[in-house]
């Protein structure tokens, strides 16, 4: 049974292993576990684990500004991709953004990833567009896809 919960900078090593998993190295969207953990010791930063039992499956990280949360990274263990557990991660991203008292929660996503629909289906919209923002191993300079969700 998946449950989620709080984690911190001493779950580097589950998370590091979920990102190297789930993320394409095509597209050099996932983060170092230095990048990680100077993210992680921020106060305005969150991390939610789903847990299959002990077993980590799927991260969020999140940060506070102002008055909006921001997803900053996501990710699913392949073989657990489609069992709703993102969804589950969003979810309570969205209920502890609202019972903080935010606003809103901001994303961006890279145009072309599959990302895209999942957050339109956790209900995201799409606000705005960074051109070339993300720089692929390929050379390629794909656009960022700004959206938001109103709580
Ligand atoms: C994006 C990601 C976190 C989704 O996690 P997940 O647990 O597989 O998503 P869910 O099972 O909760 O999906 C919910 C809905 O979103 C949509 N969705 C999810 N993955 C999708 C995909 N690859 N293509 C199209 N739609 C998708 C579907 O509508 C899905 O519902 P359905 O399975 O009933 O059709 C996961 O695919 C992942 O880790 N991707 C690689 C890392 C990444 O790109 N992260 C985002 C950028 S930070």
């Amino acid at each position: 049974m998946i449950h989620v919960a709080q984690g911190d900078a001493s779950d580097i090593s589950a998370v590091m292993s979920i990102m190297k998993d789930a993320f394409d190295p095509r597209f050099g969207e996932a983060w170092t576990a230095a990048q990680c953990l100077s993210t992680l010791v921020l106060p305005d930063c969150q991390l939610l684990l789903a847990k299959d039992a002990d077993e980590v499956c799927g991260f969020a990280m999140t940060r506070w500004v102002l008055d909006h949360e921001e997803l900053l990274m996501i990710g699913v263990a392949r073989h657990a991709q489609r069992q709703s557990i993102g969804n589950r991660l969003i979810m309570e991203m969205i209920s502890r953004a609202r019972n903080a008292g935010r606003t809103k929660i901001f994303l961006e996503v890279r145009d072309g990833n599959n990302a895209h629909d999942f957050y339109i289906r956790c209900g995201f919209n799409p606000i705005g567009r960074r051109k070339n923002y993300y720089k692929n191993a390929d050379g390629l300079s794909p656009d960022a896809i700004t959206m938001n969700l109103i709580l």
